[in-house]
């Protein structure tokens, strides 16, 4: 306001409204030139940007590697026939259109946090957890990185693993906390650096927060295995830290839900209080309804109502309460039991096809493979790891590591 204000005259007042004096706006502003002239092209999002590339290329033999979309076997985007039936009975329901509570509706929050703790968890029945919906899962790790920077009492670092989701940085930074890395995959062995791993945890200063992903890691697909996720647990109780995890893929990983929660729940039996996004983005195809959860599991009841209360001051003038269609598609599925059935179906059927297809792949690609993508001779431990045949299928989830020779790669497109 400071710039405009001088030269900014009111011209009258009709019906309670201040009017400008345009004449004014528009000299000052050319006196002064543009309001923007300073603003520079920002570089495309490194993941979003090569969607927008891909569009506009015209090769017919394109392939889209760059965002986390399941396709059916025709290439195209793929609605759960779990969802289209709760859509059906939302719209014979006649809902109204009403603002959402800041934090989404209470049954939301239970449902989500039950899909990921297990129905018989203790932590949810004895109401310790301050459970929100969020703006999917970004939004999710958003909030919680916010209510981190806020009242998290250690050190203002999140610990990520390397590499991470492209986006984690970002959303960890725009929150003001820092980012410092740990090992986590190994180009060599294409697999979990374990090791590496430990080490790496066992020096992060104690009380500091540790981002961990539940399942399905992106970008590379590797898991820890239990056992190694029960060592990384004590890690981290010994060092003091705290666990933010980011479950974008439930049930993406093997097919089941539990399954694919069980690092979660380890963590939670071996005492940590810990903080969780959720995502139905994936696992029930709700990409652009933006549906998602983040969850704080407390000491005590009261804990968690007043960190909820916290929260919900965050959110507020973030964006103000969250969208209530996808929601919506979610609390039909998750609070009918047939239709949660279907759709733990629907979920099992994606992750089958998507374990088929990378078999596939790896078949066809040492196949042909050689032939079709030269570059690799000059990588011996990179590119696809069922590619360089040293690796067997153990990644999961819709994610596999490309590694391609730079002068093939322009702006995220291997040519
Ligand atoms: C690891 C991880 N976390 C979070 C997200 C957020 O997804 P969304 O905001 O679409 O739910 C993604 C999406 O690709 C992801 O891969």
């Amino acid at each position: 306001m400071g710039r405009m204000s001088p030269s900014l005259r009111i011209a009258n007042i009709s019906g309670g409204l201040l009017k400008c004096n345009q004449g004014s706006v528009t000299a000052a502003v050319s006196r002064a030139g543009s309001w923007w002239s300073h603003v520079e092209m920002g570089p495309p999002d490194a993941i979003l940007g090569v969607t927008e590339a891909y569009k506009k290329d015209s090769n017919p033999k394109k392939i889209n590697l760059g965002v986390g979309a399941y396709r059916d076997d025709d290439g195209k985007p793929f609605v759960l026939p779990s969802v289209r039936k709760a859509e059906a009975k939302m719209i014979s329901k006649k809902q109204d259109k009403e603002y959402a509570p800041i934090s989404g509706t209470p049954e939301f929050s239970k449902l989500s946090i039950s899909l990921a703790l297990g129905d018989d968890s203790e932590h949810v029945k004895n109401g310790l957890n301050a459970t929100t919906q969020t703006i999917s899962g970004t939004g999710a790790l958003r909030v919680g990185a916010a209510f981190l920077n806020s009242f998290f009492k250690g050190p203002k670092d999140v610990y990520l693993p390397t590499p991470t989701w492209g986006n984690h940085i970002p959303v960890m930074k725009h929150s003001g906390l820092g980012v410092k890395m740990y090992r986590y995959y190994d180009p060599t062995t294409c697999g979990f650096d374990f090791q590496g791993a430990l080490q790496d945890l066992a020096k992060i200063p104690e009380g500091s927060v540790v981002l961990l992903h539940a399942c399905a890691h992106n970008p590379t697909g590797v898991d820890p295995k239990p056992e190694q996720w029960a060592e990384i647990s004590k890690v981290v109780k010994d060092r003091k830290l705290f666990p933010f995890f980011d479950m974008a893929y439930q049930g993406f990983a093997s097919g089941d839900v539990d399954k694919d929660a069980a690092a979660v729940r380890l963590f939670l039996r071996d005492g940590h209080e810990i903080a969780l996004c959720q995502s139905y983005a994936k696992n029930m195809g709700l990409y652009g309804e933006r549906a998602g959860a983040f969850s704080l599991i407390t000491g005590s009841k009261n804990e968690a109502a007043t960190t909820l209360s916290q929260i919900k001051i965050l959110i507020r003038p973030m964006y103000s309460n969250p969208p209530i269609n996808g929601a919506r598609i979610v609390t039909e599925i998750l609070s009918d039991p047939e239709l949660k059935k279907e759709w733990l179906r629907d979920v099992k059927g994606m992750a089958d096809r998507i374990i088929s297809v990378r078999t596939k792949l790896k078949e066809n690609l040492k196949k042909e493979g050689r032939k079709a993508y030269k570059g690799i001779q000059h990588l011996p431990h990179q590119g696809w790891s069922y590619f360089n045949g040293r690796c067997d299928v153990k990644e999961c989830g819709i994610f596999s590591p490309c590694y391609a020779p730079s002068h093939q790669v322009s702006g995220g497109i291997v040519k």
